[in-house]
C-alpha cells in the first residue's frame, strides 16, 4: 500500500483545504480529480519553456513538443495495454464516444440496425446514439437489467430478443451505481453476434488496471480529468484495423497527406488522422505526467484503496435507518445514497455547509431513476487521495449533520 499522508501532500487543492470560506473534503472525484504538483508543473513548461506547435515545424522546439506528445501516447498504451498507435487524443471521453459515432457508427449503420445501450448510462453514452439513429434510421435498445446491472446473461438476452445488434456500448463502471461490467465477457458475447463493443472507461481507467487486449473490446474512451490530469484532453482507445477503416470526424491541418481541386483527399493513417488542428499540447503533456504519477503508486493500489474506503463506509453507513445506500455492494469508490425524507439536493447543501463536496442529482445518467426509483440521489466518490478520516467526517456530518435549515442559517 501507498504512503497516504506522502500522497496528499503532491496536491496543492489539499494543502488549500478551503472551498471558498470552509474547509474543504472534496468527495466529488467521479466528477473530477485534483491534480498534483508535477501535474501541473509539466503543463507549465509547456507555456515557460516548449511553447510551439506539433509536427509542423523544422527547429528544435517543434522536435521537442513532437517528442512529448509521443511520450504520452506511449505512456498512455503502456497502462491500458493496447499499441502506441491506437490511442486517439480527443477533448475527452464525451468526444471519444462522439467520435466512433460519426467516424463508424454513421457509416456502418442502417434501418434496421441496433446499437445496444442501458438506462443507467451517462448522457455521453445515449445521446450521440440518438443522434446517429436519428441520421441512420437505425435504433437503440436497451438490455434489460438484472439486479441493477448489466450482466453478460442480460445482454445475451438482448441478442435473443433483438436481430441485427451491431453496436453495444456500456460503462465499465457505472458513473452513478458503481457497477463494473464483465467486459471480456460481454465482448465476446458481441463478437459472436458479429457486434462491436464500446467500452465507457470515464470511472474504471482511472480506478482499476485496464488490459484493453485482454478485454478485446474493440474501443476503449476515457478522460484525463478524472485520473489526475487536467481537462480537455482524453482518448479513444481503439483496435488498429478498426481505426483504419473508421471515417474522420474532424478535417484540418494536421490529418491528411494531401488534398486537391478535385476536392480529393488522402488522410494520414490513425490516429494522426483523427487529430485535425492544434493539439492541447499542454494539456497532452499533463496527461502524460497524470499517467506516470498514477502509475508509480500503482493503479492496484488505488483500487484497493477505493475499495476498503467504500468497505469500510458502507459498514457504518448501513447501520443508520435514516440512511439509503443504492449500491451497498458496488465496491468502487461511488457510494450513491438518500437520507430518508430529505431531498438530495437539499443534503448536498447541508454537508456542502460543513465543506464536505458531493454530488447530488441524476449525475447526468438522465433515466436512472427507472433503477433506482427515485428522482435524485447524493453521490460521494473517493480517490487515491481521500483519507479515512475524511470518509469518517463525511459519516458524521450525514447522522448528525442536523437539519437543511442549518446549512442556511447557520
Ligand atoms: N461524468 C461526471 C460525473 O459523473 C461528470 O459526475
Amino acid at each position: 500500500m501507498y504512503d497516504i499522508d506522502k500522497v496528499r501532500r503532491d496536491f496543492p487543492m489539499l494543502d488549500n483545504k478551503k472551498m471558498q470560506n470552509k474547509p474543504l473534503i472534496f468527495l466529488d472525484n467521479a466528477s473530477t480529480t485534483f491534480k498534483p504538483q508535477c501535474v501541473i508543473d509539466k503543463m507549465n513548461e509547456y507555456y515557460t519553456e516548449m511553447t510551439s506547435n506539433s509536427h509542423r515545424g523544422d527547429y528544435d522546439l517543434c522536435y521537442n513538443i513532437d517528442v512529448e506528445v509521443a511520450k504520452t501516447r506511449k505512456e498512455i498504451a503502456k497502462f491500458v495495454n493496447s499499441e502506441v498507435n491506437e490511442v486517439v487524443f480527443t477533448s475527452g471521453d464525451t468526444e471519444a464516444i462522439n467520435l466512433v459515432a460519426y467516424g463508424y457508427a454513421l457509416d456502418n449503420l442502417k434501418k434496421g440496425d441496433k446499437i445496444l445501450i442501458s438506462i443507467t448510462e451517462h448522457a455521453s453514452n445515449v445521446l450521440p446514439w440518438y443522434r446517429i439513429c436519428q441520421l441512420t434510421g437505425a435504433e437503440v435498445v436497451f438490455v434489460e437489467l438484472e439486479n441493477k446491472r448489466i450482466t453478460a446473461n442480460s445482454v445475451k438476452n438482448a441478442f435473443n430478443k433483438y436481430s441485427n445488434i451491431k453496436l453495444a456500448a456500456f460503462a465499465h463502471v457505472g458513473n452513478v451505481l458503481g457497477y463494473e461490467i464483465n467486459a471480456k465477457e460481454i465482448a465476446s458475447i458481441c463478437h459472436s453476434h458479429g457486434a462491436l463493443l464500446l467500452l465507457d472507461g470515464a470511472q474504471s481507467v482511472p480506478h482499476m488496471p485496464i488490459d484493453f487486449k485482454d478485454l478485446d473490446v474493440d474501443f476503449l474512451t476515457f478522460s484525463a480529468h478524472k485520473m489526475c490530469g487536467p481537462t480537455g484532453i482524453g482518448c479513444l482507445v481503439g483496435k488498429y484495423d478498426l481505426l483504419q477503416k473508421m471515417s474522420t470526424f474532424h478535417l484540418g491541418g494536421g490529418m491528411n497527406v494531401k488534398f486537391n481541386k478535385d476536392m480529393e483527399l488522402e488522410v494520414l493513417d490513425a490516429p494522426a488522422k483523427f487529430e485535425a488542428g492544434t493539439l492541447n499540447l499542454s494539456a497532452i503533456m499533463g496527461f502524460g505526467e497524470a499517467v506516470k504519477y498514477i502509475s508509480n503508486i500503482g493503479i492496484e493500489n488505488i483500487h484497493k484503496h477505493d475499495q476498503e474506503l467504500f468497505d469500510y463506509a458502507i459498514s457504518k453507513l448501513e447501520k443508520e435507518d435514516k440512511i439509503i445506500i443504492y449500491n451497498k455492494d458496488s465496491r468502487n469508490g461511488i457510494i450513491s445514497f438518500n437520507i430518508k425524507g430529505v431531498f438530495a439536493q437539499d443534503e448536498a447543501t447541508l454537508l456542502n455547509s460543513k465543506g464536505i463536496a458531493v454530488r447530488s442529482g441524476q449525475h447526468c445518467a438522465k433515466m436512472i431513476d427507472e433503477v433506482i426509483g427515485e428522482p435524485a440521489t447524493v453521490r460521494m466518490s473517493t480517490y487515491l487521495y481521500t483519507s479515512k478520516e475524511e470518509v469518517d467526517a463525511f459519516i458524521d456530518a450525514l447522522i448528525n449533520g442536523g437539519d437543511i435549515l442549518d446549512a442556511y442559517f447557520n
